[in-house]
């Protein structure tokens, strides 16, 4: 079974907070989604390979660490995850950005796949598939199975807030991919909305509702 870690650093619980009143508007809510990806992405890579180089301090000829280049591509799933993309941006610079088109039948709660575009290496990246949402499961699963059939192995599902209900799909589903958390909530209500969640992640994030 893949790592399940909730990230619950005492800023990042500080700016959920922010993002979960109904009250913070787009402008606000969009910041902060950025801010807390970035501070996700801390713990996210912290175990990004290291290899020795040797350089020269003003002192002295010294063997330092260096990533040791294994290449990482961050995979946001439309729309809201584009929210979290340039936060982790900030972090991994050299990182390329692959995008899957996922939208969620507000009936069925079923997941389409609308828009796939990657690098042409994800076979040998480290993919961080971003989605601030967590809900059933449904999109992130078909999201992996998606790049999982063109030739990606190495993956990390990093989102803001999870459902008991998701992360239990999708540990089932892909059991080798970790999932990294900034909230596990309660439960899923019969609109299939995370509880007490944040609402519709992708409206807030452009001001569509
Ligand atoms: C939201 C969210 C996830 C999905 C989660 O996207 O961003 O992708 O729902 O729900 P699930 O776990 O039950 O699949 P939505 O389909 O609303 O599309 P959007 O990002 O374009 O608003
Ligand atoms: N998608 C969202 O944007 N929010 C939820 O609570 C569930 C699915």
């Amino acid at each position: 079974m893949g790592k399940f870690q909730v990230i619950d650093h005492p800023l990042i619980q500080h700016k959920l907070t922010i993002i979960r009143d109904k009250n913070c508007g787009t402008k606000v809510f969009r910041e902060v989604v950025d801010e807390i990806a970035m501070l996700m992405a801390y713990e996210v890579s912290r175990d990004m390979p290291l290899e020795d180089i040797e350089i020269e301090t003003p002192i002295t000829p010294s063997t330092q660490k260096t990533l040791s280049g294994k290449k990482v591509a961050i995979v946001p799933i439309l729309r809201a995850g584009i929210g979290m993309v340039d936060g982790i941006l900030e972090l991994i610079p050299a990182a390329k950005v692959g995008h899957i088109g996922m939208f969620r039948d507000e009936e069925t709660f079923e997941p389409h796949e609308y828009f796939f575009k990657m690098p042409e290496d994800i076979d040998s990246r480290q993919l961080f598939i971003v989605d601030p949402m967590l809900a059933t499961g449904g999109s992130a699963i078909m999201a992996i199975d998606s790049l999982k059939k063109r030739g990606a192995s190495n993956m990390k599902f990093v989102c803001l807030v999870a459902a008991p209900e998701g992360v239990k799909a999708l540990q089932e589903a892909h059991p080798d991919v970790d999932i990294y958390t900034a909230a596990l909530d309660e439960r899923l209500n019969e609109q299939g909305y995370i509880v007490p969640g944040l609402g519709d992640a992708g409206d807030r994030l452009f001001g569509t509702k």
